[in-house]
């Protein structure tokens, strides 16, 4: 059997008290060599987030730091590795291009060594103003188009290096006041076509081939994001294909009940814009919009739709 590897029992979130740096941390966790730490800003089961101020530059940016865990040894720290590395791969090395604007910025990877062994890592990125889209997401259908074209863009940007972010959902997409909509948390990215040897995502939206140990590729974040702008839309996440705990991870195999389709929860969006959704959440990754470019190419004909009617409702 598969080991489950998710992170929605202590799903990362954001800390609502005064000073943002919570009741339960100990003072020397804010205190970041070169840096300044201003505010907690998110935890989840992997690692505490930071909005810090570095020293030497004054420039706002945000630490991701994942400490050694007692139970799960290195395993988080291998993960924030190779979130860093997916970043290098994605930010394009011999910068010949602009890094794309949707997709959070990730400056160095730092290791903080106890006894010369290494104990936690420091992942220093822009810090993204904004909330994510478990914070906030009161968005009109129009919003939510605009949000969802600026994700599928930075996953067009992606794929294009032949990876996979494999982790869409609500809380990896910060939403900034203007409505610029950034991309986050690379942890379980990897190359397009990569076979999972555990179970990684997160239950309203883990696709079925990330919980059968099947091959990721692009279909699966369209999948994720289908999942993720269904949850959004229809109040309510798609069936699940996990158990709510850890346990049998063939509960895919018995999982039979179908989605209740978008546009009969959501009668007042386009059904081109609800078709498209349930295209993305098909099970067979055969069946799914095969390239971003299909899902991107329909939000657009969308946001037209949209656009045309509001220009007719003033005139
Ligand atoms: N660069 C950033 N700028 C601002 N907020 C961030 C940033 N990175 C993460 N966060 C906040 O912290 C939360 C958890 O971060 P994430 O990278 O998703 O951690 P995990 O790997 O534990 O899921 C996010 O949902 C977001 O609200
Ligand atoms: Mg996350």
């Amino acid at each position: 059997m598969l080991k489950i590897v998710r992170h929605d029992a202590t799903e990362p979130k954001r800390n609502g008290n005064g000073n943002g740096l919570g009741g339960n941390g100990n003072m020397a966790e804010h205190e970041i060599r070169g840096y300044q730490v201003l505010e907690k800003v998110g935890t989840g089961a992997r690692s505490v987030i930071y909005k810090v101020r570095e020293k030497k530059t004054g420039h706002l940016l945000a630490i991701k730091r994942v400490r050694r865990s007692s139970t799960y040894g290195d395993k988080f720290l291998r993960h924030v590795k190779s979130e860093f590395a997916s970043g290098q791969v994605l930010q394009d090395p011999r910068g010949t291009e602009a890094f794309h604007p949707n997709i959070v910025m990730m400056h160095r990877l730092r290791a903080n060594r106890r006894w010369l062994k290494v104990d936690s890592y420091d992942l220093i990125m822009d810090y993204i103003e904004g909330k994510n889209l478990d914070e906030q997401n009161h968005y009109t259908p129009p919003e939510f188009v605009r949000i969802f074209l600026q994700v599928s863009k930075a996953l067009r940007y992606i794929h294009a290096r032949n990876m996979v972010h494999a982790d869409i959902k609500p809380n990896n997409i910060i939403v900034s006041s203007n409505g610029k909509a950034t991309l986050i948390d690379f942890g379980f990215s990897c190359r397009a076509g990569t076979r999972l040897s555990s179970i990684k995502g997160t239950r309203d939206y883990i696709a079925p081939e990330q919980v059968d140990g099947g091959i990721v590729d692009e279909r699966t974040d369209i999948y994720n994001l289908g999942a993720a702008m269904y949850k959004l839309l229809a109040g309510r996440p798609l069936p699940a294909l996990i158990p709510e705990v850890n346990g049998d991870a063939h509960f895919i195999a018995a999982q039979k009940v179908a989605a209740v389709p978008l546009h009969k929860l959501r009668p007042d969006i386009p059904r081109s814009f609800a078709d498209l959704i349930m295209k993305c959440c098909e099970k067979d990754p055969a069946k799914r919009p095969q390239s971003i470019l299909e899902v991107i190419s329909v939000l657009e004909a969308v946001q037209v739709s949209f656009e045309q009617a509001k220009q007719a409702a003033a005139s």
